[in-house]
């Protein structure tokens, strides 16, 4: 089982400059809510309970301001910072006392996910209980990413970063499931040329062993890597299309953690009174009522 769950959301978000200036890319709006909400309840929607977020250093205070400490939505969220981003496995070795001896899932700040059979398929990864598994989701351009070759027991057979040359168009999501050898395998990468820990090393150990999965996200489902200006604009269409066409909104972490019944009624009025008066809390009012 995944007991644990860490959302890398530190970074420069440099391709985002001047936004990123000030504020860090987490914590900038898609549509209605701040990004690190869609990341966050990807983790509460897999029944995660104990959530560690790993920010820049020297911007706790602006990520406590919008979620405190998790007792809000009846889980437990502490928080690490990062001295630099010294790259994705880092959060491994940041995280090791967090770990512990659980195993434990990873999702990167700016990943956008939705789909119809999200929950499911998200419940189905965390119980995993040895080796490692990605999400995988078809692009059209699999130069740009990570990618992976699956055979037909979705088990990995290679991945590559960035291949030139085709070999698959299944691109590794920034949302992962480990055992907990990922803190030991962490440990023993080195940094690559362009000076960071890479994600696909970390993920070759696994794969040496055969221990590598993959899950797919499918045809119905979206996977948007909200890095550049033009990818939020676009992830914020797509929110505020599903949302203002079904009448539900997407990431409500309250919302979630009340129909996991981990809050009650009381927790959702206190939820409402520290957004104030805005469009947010009436859902959550109309939620309860
Ligand atoms: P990146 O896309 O590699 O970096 P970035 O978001 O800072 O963007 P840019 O390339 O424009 O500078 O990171 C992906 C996510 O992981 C993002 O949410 C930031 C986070 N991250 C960390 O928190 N620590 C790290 O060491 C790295 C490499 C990334």
């Amino acid at each position: 089982m995944i007991k644990k769950g860490i959302i890398l959301a530190g970074g420069m978000g440099t391709r985002m400059s001047p936004l990123t200036k000030a504020v860090n890319k987490q914590l900038l709006p898609i549509y209605d809510k701040p990004l690190i909400f869609y990341p966050l309840s990807i983790l509460l929607l897999a029944k995660i309970k104990d959530i560690l977020i790993i920010v820049n250093k020297g911007q706790l205070d602006q990520y406590k301001k919008i979620i405190p400490n998790g007792n809000n939505l009846g889980v437990n969220i502490s928080y690490l910072e990062q001295e630099s981003p010294k790259g994705l496995p880092d959060a491994f070795i940041l995280g090791k006392d967090f770990i512990g001896k659980d195993n434990v899932a990873l999702i990167l700040g700016d990943n956008f996910f939705y789909g119809q059979n999200l929950s499911k398929m998200l419940l189905n990864c965390s119980k995993l209980n040895e080796g490692a598994k990605v999400i995988l989701h078809k692009v059209p351009n699999p130069e740009l990413f990570g990618v992976a070759k699956i055979n037909n027991l979705k088990k990995i057979t290679s991945i590559k970063e960035k291949p030139k040359k085709f070999i698959s168009d299944f691109a590794i999501t920034g949302l992962y499931f480990f055992d907990n050898k990922v803190v030991k395998y962490a440990k023993q990468l080195r940094p690559s040329k362009r000076g960071e820990l890479e994600i696909t090393d970390l993920l070759k150990k696994y794969l040496s062993t055969s221990k590598l999965k993959a899950e797919q996200l499918g045809r119905g489902g979206a996977w948007l890597d909200t890095g550049s200006i033009e990818d939020f604009y676009k992830t914020s269409l797509f929110v505020s299309a599903i949302e203002n066409r079904q009448g539900f909104k997407i990431a409500c972490i309250e919302e979630i953690a009340y129909l996991n019944k981990w809050i009650g009624k009381k927790e959702m009025l206190k939820a409402i009174k520290f957004y104030g008066n805005c469009e947010y809390s009436n859902y959550l009012r109309k939620l309860i009522s």
